[in-house]
């Protein structure tokens, strides 16, 4: 039977109290603003606003489009490891559904400085969780019935491939970062939560993602920001790290899908199809760079390599088969479109 999904997931996010967390951050954003140009439901965003959150990724959709209602989004300026102020924006919130992507993000900032990764992502998830579980043991049956939450995890909790296999949602749990291993504690702490407290929950478990406001801490805007200001563009070690990139927007289809008619209490692995070794993207930036705006050097000499990041992750791969089958997505951008269009708008934004 051929499931039509876009009207299912449309009708499900209709006219909710949806909660993100993290959503001043770079997927978190990207969901916000899907939600509000494409559903009519009241979006709340709980982010402590980090280094890594920026409010323009949505504030600009409100001036870009003034006939969106910019009351449909509030934010809830709360810090996940404070349990009175997660509380207190729950009941505030009331939501139908939750998206939990509030989490410190960068591997290595885990390895320079754990701790913040610990409270934030395992820690945070906990009290998170406690405050769902009160909030929906009050739900009436009807509301109840319909609640989910949705927290959005990633590959790296699987640990490191070599060239052969992919991982999928049977795949072991064998995290080698600090932050890969706080966000499969969350994980865990989700699983549980859902079986001891019966909360419905979903869990999905992405590969690397790339698009528009993502910080310039990460492999790709970093290369597009550094090529364009002439600097060093940093390769750790031999660049020989594989990656199975995804591009954002494709991700997000992704999560309205799983969130609206995924099978509750189940995991998806979510991937690009788009295995691509670090020194090759790095190469691909600098030559689309030279093909849109030209640079008599050239970009790539700017390509410098650095020492290894400690214990890095050799290969990431994303077996689909499970979300494709079950509930009929697929990414809709090939490598090549995707890092066109973000490359891009790195140089709008930039020029801005
Ligand atoms: N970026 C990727 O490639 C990728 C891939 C798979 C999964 N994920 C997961 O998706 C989620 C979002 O990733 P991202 O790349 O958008 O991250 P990001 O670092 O861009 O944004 C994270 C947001 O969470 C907020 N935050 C962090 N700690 C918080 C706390 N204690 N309380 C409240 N807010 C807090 C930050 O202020 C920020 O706005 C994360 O959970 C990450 O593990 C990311």
């Amino acid at each position: 039977m051929q499931l039509n999904t876009k009207k299912n997931s449309e009708n499900f996010l209709e006219s909710k109290n949806i909660l993100v967390t993290g959503g001043a951050g770079f997927i978190g954003s990207a969901l916000i603003r899907r939600l509000i140009e494409t559903t009519n439901s009241k979006v709340f965003n709980l982010d402590k606003l980090s280094y890594a959150g920026n409010l323009n990724s949505i504030n600009n959709l409100f001036k870009a489009n003034n006939l969106l209602d910019e009351k449909r989004h509030e934010l809830l300026k709360v810090d996940l490891t404070n349990f009175e102020k997660t509380y207190d924006a729950i009941m505030h919130a009331d939501p139908d559904i939750v998206f939990h992507l509030a989490a410190e993000s960068h591997v290595d900032s885990s390895i320079k400085n754990p701790k913040i990764f610990i409270q934030s992502n395992v820690f945070g998830t906990y009290n998170l969780l406690e405050s769902i579980r009160e909030h929906y043991q009050k739900l009436n049956p009807k509301r109840k019935e319909s609640f989910k939450f949705h927290h959005i995890s990633t590959d790296e909790v699987f640990g490191s491939l070599s060239l052969e296999g992919k991982f999928d949602e049977e795949s072991q749990y064998k995290p080698q970062s600090p932050y890969s291993a706080s966000k499969a504690s969350s994980d865990h702490l989700v699983k549980a939560w859902g079986n001891t407290f019966d909360i419905p929950t979903l869990i999905t478990n992405c590969s690397n993602n790339y698009g528009p406001w993502q910080h310039p801490e990460k492999l790709i805007p970093l290369a597009i920001k550094n090529a364009l200001n002439e600097e060093q563009i940093p390769l750790y070690g031999n660049g020989e790290n594989i990656r199975d990139w995804l591009y954002v927007e494709d991700h997000i289809d992704a999560l309205l899908l799983v969130a609206s008619i995924g099978i509750i209490g189940e995991t998806y692995c979510i991937g690009g199809n788009s295995e691509i070794k670090n020194k090759d993207i790095l190469l691909k930036i600098c030559n689309l760079l030279e093909e849109i705006i030209p640079n008599q050097k050239g970009y790539s000499r700017l390509i410098t390599h650095v020492k290894d990041r400690k214990g890095h992750d050799f290969r990431y791969a994303i077996n689909n088969y499970k979300i494709k089958k079950n509930l009929g997505w697929e990414p809709k951008h090939n490598f090549e479109e995707g890092i066109r269009k973000t490359i891009n708008w790195y140089i709008k934004y930039y020029e801005s």
